[in-house]
């Protein structure tokens, strides 16, 4: 087992570039299942959720390669095998085998997914969308099987507006007999991503980015090629790092409409930030004044961004309130970020965040994905060394942070845990 080791407080400079969208990737590499001849998809994240994607596309019978960031995926000799547990726990994203192998085999065993742990993260939604297009579904000892003898097109309205049910749902649409209709609909970029891959490969896809999308089922679709989106959460993570620990940074590969709640948001706080066509300039004012934030659905303030947020909040003169509505319970952080001198309290399904305070390093543990973003973050701005455990959280969805960080001029690097630190790891 690794640790992050970060010599905090010194300012970063020079420009960092955005790797592929990771909530893109989890669905376009199972979307890959639904075609029958070979599928390429460049500019993928280097990351370990892609990996676990790639050995299951192996472990159904693909033939899958991946370099370059670049991955072909041969799905022609690919078979309704089940996936009740295993590497599916994994990674939450595990759920979209279930749409993809139910669009082209009208079966599937797929383990309940794994992936962050933010509080209940019900599929309701999904089964729902799977139902409504004929599917019969159990759920047997943490599996859930799913069968259709013929799936035909359906009007589906979302009680919850979700990303992951709006996309397997398209995924399972493609290919069924008949016009679906998803209302409701999320209206995130990964979505029209996603859309973009399947229209590309011949579905009949109307609307992805607005709240009612249109699928004209196909008998079968073809092999193509596609460029993924940049990440456009890894994107705001740097923008928050310029923002509390920058002189002046560029992101590189970004599209700056994808990021415009943060951005008010940041130029409220009183940062400065450029926008240009696929760059963003972001460097700090010389007093940072308290924002309130709220997440919503796309395009209002990300979940996603949260946590890294409250980390430059801590710089921010006065209090803030940070509420989170789509995941009530994402605050593990904040207790790592009070281990490091932040005054922060939580009531409910807000943070509220009292600055500025100058951060220590400290000892700290990531408990999911973003958590561990923002504990970065908070040791950049840090004085001292702060130690980050639970990387496996970070790998997940940050591909080659150090390296990308290094170049900043941040001092950051990957250490091994001694037998007794892992000992103390698993019983904190
Ligand atoms: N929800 C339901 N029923 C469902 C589905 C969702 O009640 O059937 C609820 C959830 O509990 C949540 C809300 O609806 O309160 C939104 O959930 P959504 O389905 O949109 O989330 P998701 O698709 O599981 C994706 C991202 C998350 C991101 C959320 C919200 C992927 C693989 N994951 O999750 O990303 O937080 O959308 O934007 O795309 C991350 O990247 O760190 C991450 C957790």
């Amino acid at each position: 087992m690794e640790k992050l080791k970060i010599a905090g407080g010194y300012p970063l400079k020079g420009s960092i570039r955005v790797s592929g969208a990771k909530n893109s990737a989890v669905a376009l590499i199972p979307a890959t299942i639904l075609a029958d001849s070979p599928v390429t998809i460049e500019g993928l994240p280097e990351i370990s959720d892609v990996e676990i994607l790639k050995g299951l596309l192996e472990e159904i019978g693909g033939k899958v390669s991946f370099s370059n960031n670049e991955m072909m995926v041969d799905p022609s000799g690919m078979i309704s095998m089940p996936l009740p547990n295993g590497r599916v726990k994994k990674l939450r994203a595990s759920y979209y085998l279930m749409g993809a192998m139910l669009g082209r085999f009208k079966r599937a065993a797929i383990g309940l997914p794994g992936g962050c742990h933010l509080g209940p993260r019900p599929i309701d939604q999904h089964i729902k969308g799977f139902e409504a297009l004929g599917a019969q579904i159990t759920n047997e000892q943490g599996a859930i099987y799913l069968r259709a003898d013929e799936l035909r097109g359906a009007k589906i309205y979302l009680d919850v507006v979700s990303v992951g049910a709006t996309i397997n749902i398209m995924l399972a649409a493609v290919r069924a007999k008949g016009r679906t209709i998803i209302e409701n609909a999320a209206k995130e970029p990964e979505i029209i991503d996603v859309a973009t891959l399947l229209t590309n490969m011949g579905a009949k896809i109307k609307g992805a980015g607005t709240d009612i999308i249109r699928i004209d089922g196909v008998e079968s679709l073809h092999g193509c090629r596609h460029t993924i989106i940049p990440d456009r959460i890894e994107a705001g993570t740097f923008m928050i790092l310029a923002a509390a620990a920058g002189k002046g940074i560029v992101i590189d590969n970004v599209i700056p409409q994808h990021l415009e709640s943060l951005t008010a948001k940041l130029r409220e706080m009183g940062v400065h930030v450029e926008a240009g066509d696929d760059q963003i300039f972001v460097s700090p004012g010389s007093r940072l004044k308290a924002v309130d934030i709220k997440t919503l659905v796309y395009p209002g303030f990300p979940t996603d961004l949260q946590q890294p947020f409250t980390s430059l909040l801590t710089k921010a003169e006065g209090s803030a309130v940070v509420t989170d509505t789509i995941y009530g319970a994402r605050f593990k952080h904040i207790d790592e970020l009070r281990r490091m001198n932040a005054n922060i309290k939580v009531e409910g399904r807000s943070a509220i965040i009292s600055g500025a305070v100058q951060l220590q390093g400290a000892k700290v543990k990531a408990s999911d994905l973003r958590a561990g973003a923002a504990l970065v973050i908070a040791g950049l701005m840090a004085e001292g060394i702060t130690e980050v455990t639970g990387l496996e959280h970070i790998d997940r969805g940050y591909s080659n942070l150090e390296e990308k960080l290094t170049g900043l001029g941040a001092t950051i690097w990957r250490e091994k845990m001694t037998e007794e630190e892992v000992e103390q790891l698993k019983s904190s």
